[in-house]
């Protein structure tokens, strides 16, 4: 026997996506965005609610990192998920993490996050369905030195990237490897 359930945004885990950008004044807004992901080799999709401070920040500014955390910086990167730089502008100072300016485009690069995509927007969807939709268009992803092993392999246990699980609202590890992918099927193939 299953359930049934109504639908709803339990598709798990997500990675913690945090949305970097400046405010008017030169200072940085961070938020947490679970609901958005890869749709192409070079385009993101955030889905977003349109009052957040980083929209009118994207919308003005036309670009956004998107950096990816460990989970050690877990609790400020909730933080900023449940305070908005609309009502505590100073929120990012708040916090222990560190951001400088990007080389390529307006907006901050959060120093402590192992990986960050550095995003112009390309295209902004508003849609009585789909709701408010960016869609942005990677210009190049930086990852930290210490994050990398011979040959520029990416070190996942060292990042140890932050994911949501909308199922039970906790942030989780990574993991351990259950399998190498494209690989152990192989011992089903005729
Ligand atoms: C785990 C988590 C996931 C979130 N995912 C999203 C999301 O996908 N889209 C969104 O609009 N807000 C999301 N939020 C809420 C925003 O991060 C939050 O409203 C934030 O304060 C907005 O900041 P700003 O107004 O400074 O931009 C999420 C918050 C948390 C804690």
């Amino acid at each position: 026997m299953k359930h049934t359930f109504s639908p709803r945004p339990i598709l798990s885990p997500q990675m913690v996506q945090m949305i970097a950008t400046y405010n008017e004044d030169g200072s940085v807004d961070l938020m947490n965005a679970a609901w958005g992901g890869q749709l192409t080799q070079d385009i993101l999709v955030l889905s977003l609610d349109e009052t957040h401070k980083t929209v009118a920040n994207i919308e003005r500014n036309k670009c956004f990192t998107l950096g990816l955390p460990s989970c050690k910086d877990i609790v400020d990167c909730d933080y900023v998920g449940i305070v908005s730089g609309n009502k505590v502008p100073e929120k990012f100072a708040n916090t222990d993490l560190h951001a400088s300016k990007s080389e390529e485009i307006n907006a901050p690069v959060i120093e402590e996050f192992p990986i960050t995509f550095e995003c112009d927007v390309h295209h902004i969807v508003e849609d009585e369905e789909l709701g408010y939709l960016v869609l942005g268009k990677v210009r190049r992803i930086l990852v930290g030195e210490e994050f990398l092993k011979e040959k520029n392999q990416f070190d996942v246990e060292k990042m140890d990237l932050a994911f949501f699980s909308p199922l039970d609202n906790t942030y989780r590890h990574f993991g351990d490897v259950a399998a190498k992918a494209f690989s152990c099927g192989l011992a089903k193939k005729k």
